[in-house]
């Protein structure tokens, strides 16, 4: 949830942090610090809001001769979990000396009995944050050697950190750990970064070691010396990150999730690249690592993840019962985590993540293994927990997704999903004519979705008329179900807008009695052989003054039902889903533009939510 930046090398650390802070603002952004080494103490700064409130203060306080000459620290921007966001609350947090500080992500859920110990021995806190506890529980085991003092202190807790710590006696040094928050340290030339995220690396090195759970590792500007929490030396591999600065930048759009909602033709293209077979239809999914005798007898499919990755895996269910013929249900990834669920050794378990830190899908995925079943991720960050626990998987390769609104993870989960069940098909029951169909069809995706933004322009217009208004609908039946609801998951997140997807039958049982006037209700009235439902459910709201919205396929016949009309191309419903999702990633997007609100970084928000 929150971004952690640190760096140790030759160079003024200032700008480093703060340029690092500023890429890292979409995990968590409600307040901001920083902290500087220099000859025998720790200079820290930190601020309530965006980095931007932090890098004045900083400003204001620091001339730029005594920056360029301190070159080690660490920083931190946050998303709240413990106290609010106040300046006392954010990080760095010192020890009871302050001669060692700390930046954290995670939760550390025994934090109060550490935080009444530590007050039994005379510490007054100074924040309600359970890093504080922390960061005072390694000064207490410091004895002038600050890994151990890491090591005996994280032996201690329970819950979940990603730590950079500073101390003031051990100048030419940073301890670095994880468990469960992300954490990549980065190798330059006599100089070594650390950050929560790649993406905050790449204007300084390609060259990265992803820690895993458990690591600890001592930094400095020429060496990543790492260890166990028996600090028993630990190798791990550098690997190369192959983005460019570009690939986190903006690239001219006025916000980040604009882009990433235009990147789809090639993020798609991405997701499918080498792995259609158009000749034999079928997928070649080598991350799957799977024989296919394996792949023959899975029985069940479960699917676990949160939000719009929970979305995908219900667009995935009609894909794999449909296609493949294999019974599916999807699962929120905090409801599997702790209903204790009946998996069978036969069973598949796929964990969908863009970000592959989610807690909840993490401990989901942790709690299939321990049923002895196959598991499987569907992951979009490279070296990410999710993606290292499920060993095995297949991953989206659509990109840093900087926008906290998800935009193009979800088309490469579902074009990920739809070459599954392509592959599974083929082992089943799926004729070889129809694969064919679907390979080709599958394959045009990139040219479908070109398809849909095309309309921008017209959908910007249909969004006017839709951002006065404070409540909405999306309805949908079928796979285009789903769609429905991440519609308006993306209208709720971005534009505050009280958005509710329903499955289109669902309406009047209950919440069309929601319906005044003028209230706005997309409808996914796509080619299907449920459309004339669809419309008689598009009915029943317009005869209460709905305003409809629909999302048509081109060629369908015009209806005066509709208000506004969304054109998708010619193709079929569960293929649709794409294209579909594209058209209300854009709808949303126009109405929180209109509606002047905060786009990539909405409130309360953050871009991984790496809590419970
Ligand atoms: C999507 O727009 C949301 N920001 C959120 O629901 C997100 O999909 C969810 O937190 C899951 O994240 P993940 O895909 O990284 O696991």
């Amino acid at each position: 949830m929150c971004g952690i930046i640190g760096y140790i090398g030759t160079r003024p650390a200032t700008p480093i942090l703060i340029g690092g802070l500023k890429r890292l603002e979409y995990r968590g952004y409600d307040s901001a610090g920083l902290a500087l080494l220099e000859p025998k103490s720790i200079l820290t700064y930190r601020s309530v809001g965006k980095v931007a409130h932090l890098v004045e203060k900083v400003r204001l306080n620091l001339t730029p001769e005594r920056q360029n000459e301190l070159t080690v620290g660490i920083a931190h921007t946050r998303w709240a979990t413990h106290g609010a966001p106040t300046e006392a609350n954010a990080h760095p947090h010192y020890d009871k000396s302050r001669r060692i500080c700390v930046v954290h992500n995670g939760i550390i859920e025994n934090y109060r009995t550490i935080r009444e110990k530590l007050q039994a021995k005379g510490h007054k806190f100074d924040s309600d944050t359970d890093t504080e506890a922390l960061s005072r529980l390694i000064g207490e085991c410091y004895r002038g050697d600050l890994r151990k003092a890491v090591i005996n202190a994280l032996r201690q807790i329970e819950g979940a950190y990603g730590i950079a710590v500073l101390c003031a006696d051990e100048p030419d040094k940073m301890v670095v750990a994880r468990k469960g928050s992300p954490l990549v340290i980065g190798i330059g030339e006599g100089e070594c970064l650390v950050a929560s995220d790649p993406s905050a690396l790449v204007a300084h090195t390609q060259r990265v070691i992803y820690l895993d759970d458990g690591d600890v590792a001592v930094i400095t500007p020429d060496l990543v010396d790492i260890r166990n929490l028996d600090d028993e030396p630990i190798e791990r591999n550098v690997s190369e990150l192959g983005l460019d600065v570009g690939a986190v930048e903006k690239g001219g759009y006025e916000h980040f999730m604009l882009k990433e909602i235009f990147e789809q033709p090639e993020t798609v293209r991405n997701a499918l690249r080498g792995r259609i077979d158009l000749k034999e239809g079928t997928a070649i999914l080598s991350g799957m690592n799977a024989t296919p005798a394996e792949l023959a007898e899975i029985a069940r499919i479960i699917v676990v993840g949160c939000g719009t990755s929970l979305h995908a895996g219900m667009v995935g269910e009609f894909a794999f019962e449909d296609v493949a013929g294999i019974s599916t249900e999807v699962q929120q990834a905090a409801e599997f985590r702790y209903r204790n669920p009946i998996v069978d050794r036969n069973d598949m378990v796929i964990a969908i993540s863009q970000s592959g830190e989610t807690a909840d899908t993490l401990a989901a995925i942790r709690k299939a293994k321990e049923k002895g079943t196959k598991v499987f991720g569907l992951v979009n960050v490279v070296g990410s927990a999710i993606a290292r626990e499920a060993g095995r998987g297949v991953f989206i390769h659509a990109g840093p997704e900087i926008s906290v609104a998800s935009t193009k993870a979800f088309t490469g989960q579902v074009a990920v999903l739809l070459l599954m069940a392509l592959k599974l098909g083929r082992t089943r029951r799926l004729s070889n004519e129809d694969s064919l169909k679907l390979a080709q069809e599958i394959n045009r995706l990139p040219e479908l979705v070109e398809y849909v933004l095309k309309q921008n322009d017209a959908i910007a217009k249909v969004a006017e008329r839709m951002a006065q208004s404070d409540h909405a609908f999306f309805l949908g039946r079928g796979p285009m179900h789903p769609v429905a609801l991440e519609g308006a998951l993306k209208l709720k997140e971005i534009s505050y807008v009280h958005a509710e997807g329903y499955h289109a039958a669902e309406m009047k049982h209950g919440p069309i009695a929601l319906l005044t006037p003028g209230v706005p209700v997309v409808v996914l009235a796509n080619h299907s052989p449920v459309l004339d439902k669809v419309w008689s459910n598009a009915e029943e709201c317009k005869a209460r003054g709905a305003r409809i919205i629909a999302v048509v396929t081109e060629g369908e016949p015009k209806t005066d039902l509709a208000d506004d009309t969304i054109v998708l191309p010619p193709c079929s419903p569960l293929v649709a889903t794409i294209p579909a999702a594209v058209a209300l990633q854009l709808l949303a997007y126009h109405v929180a533009r209109l509606r002047g609100c905060s786009i990539d970084q909405p409130r309360n928000l953050a871009k991984s939510v790496t809590v419970e």
